[in-house]
């Protein structure tokens, strides 16, 4: 665990109102029973993601592809938020410029009372109508589990639907990137739970640091942009950010 004088830095920066940024990755979930993707155990340890999580998979066999979302769907409903996400909730209600950016699909940020998250993968609770028709649109939120049969059906043409995530080779969402930049003209940029190896949702953290913002990672693993940041918090989120809110409340 990081030392009280690794934690008092960010504990200062947040008491004298830094604008602060969050990113948070499938570390923040682990301990809510979330299976990361690349870790011990994780989802791309048992699974191809390019069998999986492609538009030419959905193309090939839709029914396959949602056996694992609509798998991945009921294991999440039965998850509850954990410390991570509690702590992260009240700070993006109590200051006014705290802003959440979230590569997590599994919607615990959000039951756990965040407010304005940044979904940067979409989200799991969404779909969409695979054929995009004109009946539909573009996304919805459907927490239908599970889904029988599959793959669910577009009300409006009968097509597919398809998980309202952001697949290996598809684009983020134009506004989701515009308000991800404008996030990074912050004080203070956390990067939590997230190994750092995707991109444009990596490039994030030293874009904030080329325009200012002191970086910090809270991870127990380094990642490639451990050496690239202001401050390593070496720990488990729901611990540090536990850690930190302590302080923060004169514990
Ligand atoms: N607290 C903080 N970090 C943790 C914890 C924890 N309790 N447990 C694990 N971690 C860290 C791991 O060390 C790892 O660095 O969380 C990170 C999880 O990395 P990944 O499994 O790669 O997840 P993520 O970084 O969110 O993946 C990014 O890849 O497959 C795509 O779309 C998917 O959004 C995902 C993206």
């Amino acid at each position: 665990m990081c030392s009280d004088t690794e934690l008092a830095i960010v504990v200062d920066r947040l008491r004298a109102g830094a604008r602060t940024t969050i990113l948070t990755g499938a570390g923040v979930s682990a301990a809510s029973g979330v299976p990361t993707f690349r870790g011990p155990g994780g989802l791309w340890k048992r699974h191809r993601p390019e069998e999986l999580a492609t538009p030419e998979a959905f193309a090939k066999d839709p029914a396959l592809v949602w056996e694992w979302y609509d798998w991945r769907r009921q294991l999440i409903a039965a998850c509850e938020p954990n410390r991570a996400h509690a702590v992260i909730a009240d700070w993006s209600r109590r200051y006014p410029d705290c802003r959440l950016i979230t590569q997590n699909v599994d919607g615990l940020h959000e039951r756990a009372g965040a407010e304005g998250v940044i979904r940067f993968h979409g989200s799991l609770w969404e779909v969409g109508c695979w054929r995009a028709c004109a009946g539909s649109p573009h996304r919805w939120m459907d927490r239908t589990v599970p889904f029988d049969p599959l793959p669910p059906r577009c009300p409006h043409c009968d097509a597919p639907l398809r998980p309202g995530v952001v697949w290996f080779g598809e684009g983020i969402d134009a506004s989701v990137l515009s308000r991800s930049d404008n996030a990074t003209a912050c004080d203070l940029f956390l990067t939590i739970g997230t190994s750092s190896l995707v991109y444009p949702a990596a490039g994030l953290v030293q874009q904030a640091r080329q325009r200012g913002a002191f970086t910090v990672e809270i991870n127990p693993d380094a990642t490639p942009l451990s050496d690239g940041v202001d401050l390593v918090l070496r720990g488990r989120a729901e611990a540090v950010l536990d850690a930190i809110e302590q302080r923060l409340a004169g514990r």
